[in-house]
């Protein structure tokens, strides 16, 4: 089956993690987005893939090439600026014939394809939008449908009280590729406010395919730490073998340190005497976390060193980033690439720290 990948959002709110790095990039269980959902795709049989760019277009194709390593054959179409998540496809168009999915490239989820795409030949269907329920739906795209399944109406992030239902677009399509002859081309457009109305406003067969599996948007900071709790806590099917608990490096303890719960360790981890690691929690490559600290559900990315006596809960901490002696990173803080949090500073709650800063 054929996907094409939606990656070219430059992740604005996931800054600072994003400062150096793309959104499709950030370290999911030490390893990029994509490879998780790369990895997702192929064990659904979705193996030929267009992948398309435009912010930091060889921060991705450097790394993932043709794709012949995740077992996918992956293609790259590049935007000169962005076209909107239709325009994007549009632009994909010459590769593109039949069924095919269209994919946001920051979900992660167990949906199964293979279903969906039946459910789409046998409705008859132009489109097919999968849906996922939330909590709040203001922050999606919300689908409501008819009895038989049929999409009555998209509104695109309504307000909270004016949201008809808790089922949202999961970013999730099969088109027909007639539907991209209502795309211009070479200019910006998105599904989601004019394909999707559009089609309905002309009466095309649009139907949802609900779900209640495991989905995410890893969009936002707290969902960015939240995918990797619910990884590590078995929530949803990891394809990546390599990246579960089992399948990172030992560390370097100490005999007085303690690691409890599910914690995912980089190579050349150290963890001090007396210090404590709470999972679920991830240490990238080359961390040290020094005597008496305490690591509590935090997600510390490669070569960061976390000083004596500090605290580090519920949050992010960049590469390369030291945190001092006695430091208190609070919960909901996010700290970028190479910062230096001097000894006994706090971090408040939901703090964000841009790179290369000394606090
Ligand atoms: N190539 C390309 N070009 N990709 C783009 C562009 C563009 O101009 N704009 C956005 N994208 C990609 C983003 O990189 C991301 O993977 C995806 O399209 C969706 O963009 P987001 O910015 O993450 O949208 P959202 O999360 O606010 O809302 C979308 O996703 C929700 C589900 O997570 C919408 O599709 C909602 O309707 C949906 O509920
Ligand atoms: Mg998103």
């Amino acid at each position: 089956m054929k996907a094409v990948l939606l990656v070219g959002g430059e992740g604005t709110r996931l800054r600072p993690l994003t400062c150096n790095t793309v959104k499709a990039m950030v370290p999911i269980l030490n390893r990029p987005f994509l490879a998780h959902l790369l990895a997702y795709l192929a064990s659904h049989g979705v193996d030929d893939i267009v992948v398309t760019l435009c912010y930091l277009p060889d921060r991705i194709g450097g790394q993932f090439g043709d794709g012949s390593a995740c077992g996918v054959k992956l293609t790259y179409v590049m935007e000169e600026t962005p076209l909107g998540t239709a325009g994007a496809v549009k632009n994909a168009e010459p590769r593109l014939d039949g069924s095919f999915f269209v994919f946001n490239g920051d979900i992660l989820t167990d949906i199964d394809l293979r279903a969906m795409m039946d459910f789409h030949r046998r409705s008859g269907a132009v489109a097919t939008i999968a849906l996922t329920p939330v909590e709040d739906p203001s922050a999606y795209g919300v689908v409501e449908t008819a009895p038989d399944g049929r999409v009555k109406r998209f509104i695109e992030k309504p307000p909270r009280h004016e949201a008809p239902t808790n089922m949202i677009n999961a970013g999730i399509y099969v088109l027909d590729a007639s539907v991209l002859d209502r795309v211009p081309k070479g200019q910006p457009c998105m599904f989601e406010r004019q394909v999707f109305p559009g089609l309905l406003a002309a009466g095309a067969p649009v139907y949802a395919f609900p779900t209640t599996d495991y989905w995410i948007d890893i969009g936002t900071p707290d969902k960015y730490r939240q995918v990797q709790y619910d990884l590590l806590e078995g929530k949803c099917a990891s394809h990546l073998q390599s990246a579960r608990p089992g399948g990172g490096a030992a560390a370097r303890l100490d005999p007085s340190a303690a690691v409890d719960g599910p914690v995912l360790f980089g190579r050349d981890c150290t963890i001090g005497a007396g210090a404590r690691i709470k999972g679920p929690a991830v240490l990238g490559d080359g961390c040290t976390v020094l005597d008496g600290s305490t690591v509590d559900r935090a997600i510390i990315w490669t070569g960061a060193r976390i000083g004596r006596g500090a605290t580090v809960r519920d949050c992010v901490i960049g590469g390369k980033t030291t945190v001092g002696d006695g430091c208190v990173i609070e919960a909901g803080a996010v700290v970028g690439d190479s910062v230096v949090v001097t000894t006994g500073s706090r971090v408040a709650a939901g703090q964000k720290v841009w790179p290369d800063t000394t606090l």
